[in-house]
């Protein structure tokens, strides 16, 4: 149970909204040092997060690079809209397959295939496996055929059953990634054929990937009951969104995402209803600012709050519309609301971090976790190439609903509800630009995710559900603003947390 929060009350009262240069956290009595907090959070009901960092749903920032990247350092990214179904259900495919814990359909080959055939298949399909099961017609698995087995064969007129090996190692369906590692560390095989009783092949695990989830990674990556790494889609309203959740969940997608600039409609509602009818998978709703739309749309069965209405790099909507609310307190009102439910539903606040220390202060206002469009945009897994530009090194990021977005794709024309708008009759609600290239996401994740310890170990806090509960803010004025930020001295050097007029940011 979150306390009241002092400041945030008083203001609410008051009719009075802040955001993050508002309020900063207070300190308090720490027993547990930054680098042991424990930084687990949850993006929906059901899917966790091993650092409370989402990516946004925007052509410039999520397809999978970026989502594969998120997902190893412990986030999760959720696949932008404006790809048509096949494409995004793709790129979903890309980041559920890049580890293969378990491989639900391995590619086979025959054992009456001829070894030329295999091989031009392979180069012209761009596998980057060598070893195939192989079966007899009627599906029985019948052998092996390994990178080796190619490499030593002198006549590739020969057919697969002549060159591929026999001497089996199966597992039943259903084994487990720690079984399978045990036993393939034992007999020293590299693939592990994962049979029914009938003799036929269900699944599959290579032992690469297995081991590289057992691992080194094991501790940091975000990953599903299969060994998969975690990903999130985007999803509209209506019929085509219903088709779009069919497709990605087909592609064992995680959580789907129903992006909208305005949660809070008859339209949004209605199709999270049907798609939590249809499909047994998690679905975050957004965007809100207020306690009582979060209040429908958990009666609605969300499982997890976008919260932001405005607050974004690129969004122009409070200045466009009028409409919006301050982040800080969008997000308390929102969570304060949500306390009310039995069933507690994740809130995410999207939009409106500038610095690693807003991560802190959006999760004591209540969220669980943080969306990030502009801190993530120049990241080299992002989409789009840098460009050069006043001697910097700069990507391009723009709004979802800014002219080029909503130009280009009609899921960004109906994220604002703009959908059979002419295209010289739209009403932006966004901007397009640059933003510095910021180099691998992992180091700049580094960055971000060290700010929220040293502000957990501050506050006192061991973990994100104890900052949400116990972080407690002081408002600032213009002066404590002015004081926070380096003061009285020439900046010459810049550093990896902190932008300058040096580098055109501030
Ligand atoms: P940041 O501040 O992280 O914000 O760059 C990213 C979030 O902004 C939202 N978004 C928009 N909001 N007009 C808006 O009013 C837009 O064109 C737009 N595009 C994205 C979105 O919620 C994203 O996650």
């Amino acid at each position: 149970m979150m306390k009241n929060k002092l400041v945030l009350e008083r203001a609410r009262e008051d009719g009075l909204a802040l955001t993050f240069d508002d309020v900063r956290l207070r300190t308090d009595y720490a027993v547990v040092m930054p680098d042991c907090v424990n930084l687990e959070s949850k993006f929906s009901r059901n899917v966790g997060l091993k650092i409370p960092i989402v990516s946004a749903a925007m052509d410039t920032v999520t397809e999978y690079k970026l989502a594969i990247e998120l997902a190893k350092l412990g986030g999760i990214g959720v696949i932008h809209r404006s790809l048509s179904i096949d494409d995004q259900a793709s790129q979903v495919a890309r980041v559920k397959h890049h580890l293969n814990g378990l491989i639900e359909k391995p590619i086979c080959v025959y054992q009456d295939d001829k070894v030329s055939s295999v091989l031009s298949r392979r180069e012209s399909k761009d596998y980057t496996f060598h070893s195939f099961p192989v079966l007899e017609r009627g599906d029985k698995l019948v052998g092996i055929v390994t990178g080796n087995d190619f490499e030593f064969c002198e006549d590739e007129s020969l057919s697969i059953k002549d060159i591929m090996s026999t001497q089996l190692l199966t597992a039943p369906e259903g084994t487990s990634i720690d079984d399978a590692f045990r036993l393939m560390c034992r007999e020293k095989k590299k693939i592990l054929p994962l049979i029914n009783n009938d003799g036929k092949l269900v699944a599959m695990y290579a032992f690469k990937d297995v081991k590289r989830i057992k691992t080194r990674s094991a501790e940091t990556y975000n990953v599903d009951t299969r060994g998969q790494l975690r990903v999130a889609a985007a999803v509209g309203i209506g019929e085509e969104a219903l088709e779009r959740v069919s497709r990605l969940s087909d592609k064992n997608v995680d959580v789907i995402v129903l992006d909208t600039a305005h949660a809070d409609t008859k339209i949004v509602i209605d199709t999270l209803k049907k798609i939590k009818k249809a499909h047994s998978i998690d679905v975050v709703v957004g965007n809100i600012s207020v306690g009582a739309s979060a209040e429908r749309l958990i009666e609605a069965g969300a499982d997890g709050i976008k919260i932001g209405q405005g607050p974004g790099s690129i969004c122009t909507t409070r200045v466009v519309a009028g409409i919006g609310r301050p982040q800080i307190s969008a997000i308390y009102d929102c969570a304060k609301s949500a306390e009310k439910y039995e069933r507690s539903i994740p809130l995410c606040a999207d939009g409106g971090l500038r610095n690693s220390g807003d991560i802190p202060l959006a999760i004591a206002a209540g969220a669980h976790s943080v969306m990030m469009g502009s801190m993530l945009a120049g990241t080299e897994e992002a989409p789009g190439k840098i460009v050069f530009a006043e001697g910097l090194q700069w990507k391009d990021y723009r709004g979802m609903g800014s002219i080029g977005a909503m130009e280009k794709s009609e899921a960004a024309r109906e994220r604002y509800f703009q959908k059979q708008t002419g295209k010289n009759q739209l009403v932006p609600e966004g901007i397009e630009g640059l933003v510095l290239y910021k180099g691998r996401l992992s180091d700049v994740l580094f960055q971000y995710v060290g700010g929220l310890r040293n502000g957990m170990g501050y506050a006192g806090v061991a973990s994100i559900e104890e900052l949400r509960e116990r972080g407690d803010f002081d408002r600032m004025t213009s002066a404590g603003f002015s004081e926070s930020h380096p003061h009285d001295i020439k900046i010459t050097k810049g550093s990896p947390n902190y932008r300058t007029e040096l580098d055109g940011t501030r």
